[in-house]
């Protein structure tokens, strides 16, 4: 499927039905990621080493003096586990080339909170002991997460009336926004409260408090730390339609209970065919509504071009690197300096994607920045350079 905008009127069905088809792809990916998180098999190991002599010829090298966030004069962010920090290569890594932190799952409801009275920071504090060590920003992700799956148990077996259930999502964001306060400067809120036909997700929180919790929450996280960035984080809204209106309204209706949401995430999990004039004129849409613009989980499929098996090859690596850099070079230019929240990568080498944990077998992907090795990929390149202007 080759997706490049219609160059004339006649074009315009089939581009539409392409793009059609690439967005549900990209739903198919994404709930699939979200379901199978098994280990890779035997068939993947051999697969993936057949494929690293062709990877291999795909790197770059870095430039002495040369990094992602000295290229950039707004804040560049990696998505860790507090475990990857262990790795001294890893962390090395990641102090020298990104100056702020997100969490992938230590900051997650269940992570932190996973029995009503008892918390566990231990992870959410060694990554943002890390942070403050090497002079990094933090992200906070995620307070709510608008899906029942990944409700803990507890949350999910809790009894009580409406007040009772208010009083969970007082506790928790307060508990959570208190203990880092002055250390996390930014929440995501509430992560993908709105499906792609534009309704609000049904949750347990939409459930017990209606579409009330959205707002509560981000009234409970604005009292306990004005000065924090408060965000709604979602995917998708490069295609906007009705999920951009749903969540643009749930902007108006805050703001008119005097309540704040700041930005918006576009987490940004895409596909190497996506034309980046989408995400540049949602970027735009939403820096319009006087919002920040976190470019929250960005990460870069290549699987759609080969199906299931296939190696990285030079062409196709050059080709992310140019949907990389017209991504960035869209946000650099959609939205104004002072709503330039950040660029986050979803994690540094392609072996540690959350892509390759699982997602059907033999469906290699190489999503991210750097190889397995950690030397960095053309995609880097095409980063540092959108950074640099060029
Ligand atoms: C969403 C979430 C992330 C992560 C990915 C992978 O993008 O926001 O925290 O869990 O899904 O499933």
């Amino acid at each position: 499927m080759r997706l490049t905008l219609p160059s004339r009127k006649t074009n315009i069905k089939l581009f539409a039905a392409a793009l059609a088809l690439l967005s549900t792809n990209m739903i198919a990916c994404k709930s699939s990621m979200e379901e199978d998180l098994a280990p890779a098999n035997q068939q993947e190991a051999t697969a993936s080493n057949s494929q690293m002599a062709t990877y291999a010829s795909s790197t770059v090298n870095f430039v002495p003096n040369e990094t992602l966030k000295s290229s950039f004069n707004i804040p560049i962010g990696i998505a860790i586990v507090k475990e990857r920090l262990d790795d001294p290569i890893y962390g090395s890594m990641v102090a020298r080339e990104f100056n702020s932190l997100s969490s992938e799952s230590d900051m997650k409801f269940g992570g932190m909170h996973p029995e009503k009275d008892k918390w566990t920071f231990t992870k959410a504090d060694a990554i943002v002991a890390f942070a403050q060590k090497n002079n990094m920003r933090v992200h906070g992700h995620t307070l709510i997460w608008a899906k029942d799956s990944v409700q803990p148990a507890w949350i999910k077996n809790f009894q009580g009336d409406t007040a009772a259930w208010d009083n969970l999502l007082k506790t928790h964001i307060q508990t959570v926004l208190a203990r880092y306060k002055g250390k996390i400067v930014s929440w995501d809120v509430i992560n993908e409260p709105v499906a792609d036909n534009g309704a609000l997700v049904d949750n347990i929180w939409l459930r017990k408090l209606g579409e009330d919790y959205i707002y509560k929450a981000f009234k409970y996280a604005q009292e306990a730390d004005p000065s924090v960035k408060l965000f709604i984080n979602d995917y998708g809204q490069e295609f906007g339609g009705k999920k951009m209106t749903t969540l643009l309204g749930l902007v108006t209706k805050a703001r008119a209970q005097g309540i704040r949401i700041d930005g918006f995430g576009f987490q940004a999990h895409t596909v190497m065919r996506i034309d980046p004039v989408k995400f540049y004129n949602n970027f735009k849409r939403t820096a319009d509504a006087g919002l920040l613009v976190h470019l929250s989980e960005l990460d870069i499929s290549v699987r759609y071009q080969q199906g299931d098996t296939f190696a990285l090859t030079t062409e196709i690596a050059n080709q992310q690197a140019a949907t990389w850099k017209g991504i960035v070079k869209a946000y650099l230019t959609a939205v104004p300096k002072a709503q330039q929240f950040g660029i986050t990568t979803w994690g540094a080498s392609d072996k540690d994607s959350f892509f390759n944990k699982g997602y059907k077998n033999a469906d290699h992907d190489y999503p991210l920045l750097f190889d397995n090795n950690y030397n960095p990929k053309p995609a880097y390149k095409g980063m540092i350079e959108a950074g640099k202007g060029l």
